[in-house]
Order: structure tokens, then C-alpha cells, then sequence
């Protein structure tokens, strides 16, 4: 694995053209595919569901890196495992703390990475307790929903706090607003995977996008 694996979210990508952009990527050096599952409940907008998901696993051997924005995500974890998932992340507030570590156990017995997120207002310190359960904990760096918005550079200090209490061997993601800027306020705090969506689709040179972000 790379120092920093670089996740380009397909949400900025071109649709009509899913497989395309998948393989442009791949091909620009992404480590993985960053795939934001939107219920219209949890987040107020509508995306990427199973059966794309399913039919996007035939163009790359790139692992899938699911982001479940939605409520209930354990209903849906096995078919989303059965598509193709290879990460599995959930959101901490669309559970019951009572259901955390039942969940990461869920996703890591169909032989996938588990992974937590918190929304901007949700305070580290809430999952400080979980971290043991998880291979990857993702730290929204904007109100999860939509690619485009602006780095919330208070959440960045979420990262250092994590990193006192984890391993190396702990996965810890940004999501929201990367660039190349955004993206060395993260890693040098100990944030070890990035998440870029309009960084990374919009550039005139992908390959360079995703250089510079490591
Ligand atoms: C937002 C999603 C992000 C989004 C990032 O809810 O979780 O993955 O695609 O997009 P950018 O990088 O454009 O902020
Ligand atoms: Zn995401």
C-alpha cells in the first residue's frame, strides 16, 4: 500500500460515462474508487446505489470503497459486499451506539474492511472508544451530500486527536474539499487516505491530480 491512498470519488465523475472515468482513473494511478451512497434521508440527495455499483465491479480490479450515507446502513451491507464492495463505511450517526461494533463485526465477517465516518459536528471523541473495531475511520471535511463544497478546516484537527489513540496500521480518511493544499493540512496531521471528487475529475492532468495529493 501507498503511504497516502488516494481515493477519487466517482460522484464528480461523468455518468454517461461511469466506465470510462473508472478506467481514466485507474489508469492515472488512484489506489482505490471511492464510490458516496446517498439516501435522500441521512443526506438530502440521491446517488450511487447496488445495482451500479454491481455493474462498475466489471471494469476495474481498483478495490471498492464504499461510503454508505444512509440510515440503516446495516440492511444493506451484504448486498453491497455481494456487488462488489471491498471497504465498507458507515456513518456513526445513522446507528445506535449499541450497534457500532456489531456492525464493523458484520462487514469484517464477509471478509471486507470496515470503516466509520463522522459528520463535521459530530466530535471525535464520541468514536475514540471504537477505533480498535476498524480498519479505516473517515473524517468528513464537509457536510456529507455533495462533491464541490469548501474544506471545513476546523475538522482537520480531528485527525491528530485520532491519530494519538491509533496505530499505524489505522486507516484514517478525509473526505470533502481535498486539493493539493487541503490534502498536506491532512496527511501531515496523520490522515493516510484521501478522498477527492472535484479535485481529481476536474483537472486538466489526472495523473499530476493524484500525484499531488500525495
Ligand atoms: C460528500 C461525499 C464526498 C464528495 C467529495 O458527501 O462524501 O466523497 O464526493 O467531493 P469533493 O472532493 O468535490 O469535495
Ligand atoms: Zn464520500
Amino acid at each position: 500500500m501507498p503511504k497516502v491512498i488516494v481515493s477519487p470519488s466517482i460522484l464528480s465523475s461523468d455518468f454517461a460515462n461511469l466506465g470510462r472515468d473508472i478506467r481514466m482513473i485507474e489508469k492515472a494511478g488512484a489506489d482505490w474508487v471511492h464510490i458516496d451512497v446517498m439516501d435522500g434521508h441521512f443526506v438530502p440527495n440521491i446517488s450511487i446505489g447496488i445495482p451500479v455499483v454491481k455493474s462498475i465491479r466489471k471494469v476495474t480490479k481498483l478495490p471498492f470503497d464504499v461510503h454508505l450515507m444512509i440510515e440503516n446502513p446495516k440492511k444493506y451491507i451484504k448486498a453491497f459486499a455481494d456487488a462488489g464492495a471491498d471497504i465498507i463505511t458507515f456513518h456513526f450517526e445513522a446507528v445506535e451506539r449499541k450497534d457500532v461494533v456489531a456492525i464493523a463485526d458484520y462487514i469484517k465477517s464477509l471478509g471486507l474492511k470496515a470503516g466509520i465516518s463522522i459528520k463535521p459536528k459530530t466530535n471525535v471523541e464520541e468514536i475514540i472508544e471504537y477505533i480498535g473495531y476498524f480498519d479505516l475511520i473517515l473524517i468528513m471535511t464537509v457536510e456529507p451530500g455533495f462533491g464541490g463544497q469548501q474544506f471545513i478546516s476546523e475538522c482537520a484537527q480531528k485527525i491528530s486527536i485520532l491519530r494519538q489513540f491509533a496505530d499505524e496500521k489505522l486507516i484514517i480518511q478525509v473526505d470533502g474539499g481535498i486539493n493539493s493544499q487541503t490534502a498536506r493540512v491532512c496527511t501531515r496531521l496523520g490522515a493516510n487516505s484521501l478522498v477527492a471528487g472535484n479535485y481529481i475529475f476536474n483537472a486538466e492532468n489526472i495523473e499530476d491530480a493524484i500525484k499531488s495529493l500525495r
